[in-house]
C-alpha cells in the first residue's frame, strides 16, 4: 500500500470512529429550538453533560447562501459535539449550505422537516415537507454530497394535517433509509400546519410514542431518536430502552440541570464527576467576561442560565436577581454571584 493510500485508510478510520463517537452522543440530545439553543446557551449546556449532543437554532439555507450570513455559523469549540440545523427545500441550496456548516467544523448537518412556523411554511420547508418525502430525499442526497463524511439527519413530524401517521411515517422513514441518511429524530406527534400557532403546534398534538417504538422495531437498522414531552432523565433512560436516542427540547432548557446535570454518568457511564449547579454558575466566569469584553450584554448569556436552580431553594430569588439586573447598562459577573442561593 503506498504512503497516500495508507493516509487515505488513516483518515477513513479516524472518521469513522468519530461517527461512532458522535452515534453515541446522540443517546442524548438537546433539541434545536430557535432563540433559546443559541451559542451561549450552548456553552452553558455543554458544562453540565460533556457528552450529549447539542443542536443549534434552525439556520435557513437561503439565510447562508443568499444572504452570505454566515456569522450564524459561529460556535465556541467547547460545544463539541455539535449539529448544525438547516432549513431548506431546494436540493443545491441545501448543498451550498451544507458545504458552508461542514467547512465551519460542524460534526453533523440536520435538515428540518418538522418546524411548522409560518414562516418556515411559506419558504416551503420544515414539517410541510412530510408532504413530499422524495424531495426531502433529493435535499438529503445533495446534502451528503457536500457533507462527505460528516452525517446528514433529520428531525421530523409523525405526519401533518389530515396524513395518517401509521402510514406516512413508515413510507417517510424508508425512504430517508434508501437516501442513506444517518440518523432520524420523530417529533411524536403531527403537526397541524392550518390553524395552529407553533408553540400550540408542539402541545396540542397528541404524542404517540407507541407509533415511534413501532418504527423502530419495523426499521430495526435505522438509528431512531424520539422527540417531545420528554421530562426528566428517568423517562429519557426508560425510553432508551426502546430507541436508539433521545432528544430533550423544553425540560433541557427550563430545568437544564436535571436533565444534563447526571446525563454523563447515568447515559454514558462516564465515571468523572458531575459538576454540582453551583460550580456550573461559577464556571460560566470566563466565558461571561470574554462576552462582555467584546461588547455584549450580560442578559445575553445570563437569560439561559434562569433555570438552573429550578425546584431548588433560592430558586425564585436567582431568577428574579438576574432577569432584573442581568439587562443594566455595567451589570457583569457580580450579579450573577449575588443571585447564587446562598
Ligand atoms: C422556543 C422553541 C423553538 C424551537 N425551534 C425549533 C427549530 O428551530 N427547529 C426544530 O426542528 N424544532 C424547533 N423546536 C421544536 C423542538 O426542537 C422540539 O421538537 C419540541 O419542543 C418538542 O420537544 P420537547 O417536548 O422536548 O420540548 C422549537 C421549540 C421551542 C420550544
Amino acid at each position: 500500500m503506498s504512503e497516500k493510500e495508507t493516509d487515505e485508510k488513516c483518515l477513513k478510520m479516524a472518521d469513522m470512529n468519530k461517527n461512532q463517537e458522535l452515534s453515541k452522543a446522540s443517546r442524548l440530545s438537546v433539541a434545536p429550538m430557535m432563540d433559546w439553543t443559541d451559542r451561549h446557551c450552548r456553552y452553558f449546556h455543554r458544562l453540565m453533560s460533556r457528552r450529549a449532543l447539542l443542536y443549534t437554532e434552525m439556520v435557513t439555507a437561503p439565510a447562508l447562501v443568499r444572504g452570505g450570513a454566515l456569522h450564524l455559523l459561529d460556535f465556541n469549540p467547547e460545544e463539541h459535539p455539535v449539529a448544525l440545523q438547516l432549513g431548506g427545500s431546494e436540493p443545491e441550496e441545501l448543498k451550498a449550505a451544507t458545504k458552508f456548516c461542514v467547512d465551519h467544523g460542524y460534526d453533523e448537518v440536520n435538515l428540518n422537516v418538522g418546524c411548522p412556523s409560518d414562516r418556515v411554511q411559506s419558504g416551503a420547508f420544515g414539517a410541510v415537507l412530510m408532504k413530499s418525502p422524495d424531495l426531502v430525499a433529493d435535499c438529503v442526497a445533495a446534502m451528503q454530497e457536500a457533507a462527505g463524511e460528516v452525517p446528514v439527519t433529520v428531525k421530523c413530524r409523525i405526519g401533518v394535517d389530515d396524513q395518517a401517521p401509521s402510514e406516512v411515517l413508515p413510507d417517510f422513514l424508508s425512504k430517508m433509509q434508501a437516501a442513506g441518511v444517518a440518523r432520524i429524530t420523530v417529533h411524536a406527534r403531527k403537526a397541524w400546519l392550518d390553524g395552529l400557532s407553533p408553540k400550540e403546534n408542539r402541545d396540542i398534538p397528541p404524542l404517540d410514542y407507541d407509533l415511534v417504538h413501532a418504527m423502530k422495531r419495523e426499521f430495526p437498522d435505522l438509528h431512531l431518536s424520539l422527540n417531545g414531552g420528554i421530562q426528566s432523565l428517568d423517562m429519557v433512560e426508560e425510553e432508551l430502552s426502546h430507541m436508539d436516542g433521545v432528544m430533550v427540547g423544553r425540560a433541557a432548557y427550563h430545568q437544564p440541570y436535571d436533565i444534563l446535570g447526571q446525563a454523563d454518568q447515568r447515559i454514558f457511564g462516564d465515571p468523572r464527576a458531575a459538576l454540582s449547579r453551583h460550580e456550573v454558575a461559577l464556571a460560566m466566569e470566563d466565558y461571561i467576561g470574554r462576552h462582555l469584553a467584546a461588547g455584549g450584554k450580560l442578559a445575553q448569556v445570563t437569560k439561559h442560565m434562569l433555570g438552573l436552580f429550578a425546584g431548588q431553594p433560592g430558586a425564585r430569588r436567582w431568577k428574579r436577581v438576574l432577569s432584573e439586573g442581568a439587562h443594566k447598562d455595567g451589570a457583569g459577573f457580580e450579579l450573577v454571584k449575588e443571585a447564587l442561593p446562598g
